[in-house]
């Protein structure tokens, strides 16, 4: 890629490309993975505006901009749960995911933790496992009757 990554906090200003991203990150990318039903499901987390709007609010929430477009986001939940990390589908593989799990996990360590834990789609998988990432169990979520299967994985920091 040849302009710059930025990445700075997110607002609630933010809430429109954010959601745009989820949707369409899991409807592309995560399709590969997950049955019709399950990105059906999945996808339309992008309409609880209520709960990004929570996210943003109380989430230590970044995202990540080339030429102040949002292509990518990444949420941390209770100190050192790192909830959410998603890229937009045409920027994948540049090198944004790295760069914002580098900054949440040093916020994780200035939250004075020294193990940040994640539950993790099978898309991402290869990604944590590439950053040292340890799988911890294979899990099944249930989100609206509707079962996704996810890993919980979890690294020293
Ligand atoms: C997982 C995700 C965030 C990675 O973001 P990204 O910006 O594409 O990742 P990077 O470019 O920083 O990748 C770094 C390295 O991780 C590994 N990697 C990333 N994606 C990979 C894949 N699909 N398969 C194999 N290795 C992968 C590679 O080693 C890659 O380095 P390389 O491109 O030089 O070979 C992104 O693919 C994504 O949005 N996935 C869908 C959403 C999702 O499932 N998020 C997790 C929700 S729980």
């Amino acid at each position: 890629m040849k302009n710059p990554i930025e990445i700075r906090q997110a607002t609630l200003e933010d809430i429109p490309e954010i959601t745009s991203i989820f949707r369409n990150t899991i409807i592309h990318i995560n399709k590969k993975d997950y049955s019709e039903k399950q990105i059906k499901i999945w996808a339309s987390g992008a309409d609880d505006l209520e709960k990004w709007k929570e996210r943003i609010d109380k989430f230590y929430f970044i995202v990540a901009e080339v030429d102040h477009h949002i292509v990518g986001f990444a949420y941390l939940k209770n100190g050192n749960y790192f909830d959410g990390l998603f890229v937009h589908k045409d920027y994948q593989r540049q090198g944004i995911g790295s760069k914002l799990l580098r900054i949440i996990e040093s916020q994780v360590m200035s939250n004075d933790y020294q193990v940040i834990k994640s539950d993790v789609s099978k898309t991402a998988l290869p990604f944590f496992d590439n950053k040292y990432y340890e799988v911890i169990k294979k899990q099944k979520k249930n989100l609206k009757g509707v079962v996704l299967e996810n890993y919980l994985v979890e690294k020293m920091l």
